[in-house]
């Protein structure tokens, strides 16, 4: 039977990722309700933290407690990955002792090759390619808020980073229309623009791009790794921070969102992410949500069904 990671969005069929988000509702609702669903006792969670983190971090571990198992936080200041012990080894090992690995890191492959000796499913808590866990929790707040996201309309303003690359990916297995609007030079990865062709236009102008859109959403102008560049980046940046002006752009039923954390008066001001139409609280808690019935999905589902 072959081990199923969460690696990219693309890992999972489309009806596996609507079943994925139909379970993390009602995982929602049970939470809410104070029921307890353990369908894990004594299962175990490594994470791996190559990056910060604060929702990421709190959210898995929140989660795997709440479905009965534990989590163990490892950072390469306190073990032997970050005295040079390879990626393949740590993968071997840690996979004998625990039952699911979530890893964020810098480098994407170092994922793909923890994953390919990992005996149990890895999940990718963020890489300096995509962030799929996030995309769950935004999905999950836009059908709670807007309904079916077949067809709509999503505008990315800002950095073609991390968070743009999933957008990507979630636009071809979700079917939406994405509109990216970015400065030259800051464009997501050619090859998934390619394969998503039919799904996405690129744009210069954020006011163009939010136009009639259901959703606009943005990131950090400089991610993790990326903070030598600061300067520069709010330089290049400053003309694609969200607005009221690039809201109202936006159908009036139109939602913000933001994977957090937010730098206000940077990528967006205050008056929106603070404002009615934004949705951010709702997506950081969702990732809560979404993520137990990922780590449901990978300990049981894909198990019985791989
Ligand atoms: N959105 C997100 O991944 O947040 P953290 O960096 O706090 O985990
Ligand atoms: N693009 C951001 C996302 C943080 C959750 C980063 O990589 O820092």
């Amino acid at each position: 039977m072959k081990t199923r990671h969460f690696l990219s969005l693309l890992d999972l069929t489309p009806a596996e990722l609507q079943q994925l988000l139909h379970r993390a509702a009602e995982l929602k609702a049970l939470h809410r309700k104070g029921e307890h669903y353990t369908p894990f006792p004594q299962k175990v969670l490594g994470m791996i933290f190559d990056k910060a983190s604060t929702r990421t971090r709190i959210s898995f571990d929140a989660g795997m407690v709440q479905l009965g198992g534990s989590a163990i936080f490892l950072s390469p200041r306190d073990t032997q990955l970050g005295r040079g012990e390879p990626i393949e080894d740590t993968a071997r090992v840690l996979s004998s002792m625990v039952d699911i690995v979530m890893i964020r890191t810098f480098e994407h492959g170092n994922v793909k090759r923890f994953a390919e000796y990992s005996k149990v499913p890895v999940i990718n808590g963020l890489t300096d390619y995509n962030h799929p866990c996030q995309l769950l929790a935004d999905l999950q707040t836009f059908i709670e808020h807007c309904g079916d996201i077949r067809k709509r309309i999503v505008a990315w303003i800002g950095d073609g980073n991390n968070m743009c690359n999933s957008y990507l990916e979630a636009a071809c297995q979700f079917d939406f229309q994405l509109r990216i609007a970015v400065p030259p030079g800051y464009e997501p990865d050619a090859d998934l623009l390619k394969r998503a062709a039919d799904h996405v236009v690129l744009l210069r102008d954020p006011m163009a791009a939010a136009r009639n859109a259901d959703v606009v959403t943005t990131d950090v102008w400089a991610s993790m790794g990326r903070e030598a560049e600061e300067a520069r980046r709010v330089r290049d940046f400053t003309p694609y921070q969200v607005t009221a002006a690039m809201m109202a752009q936006a159908r009036p039923d139109a939602i913000f969102l933001h994977c957090l954390p937010a730098h206000r008066g940077e990528e967006v001001s205050a008056e929106v992410i603070d404002g009615p139409q934004s949705r951010v609280w709702d997506q950081a808690e969702n990732r809560l949500h979404s993520q137990k019935a990922l780590m449901e999905f990978l300990l049981l589902d894909a198990k019985s069904s791989g």
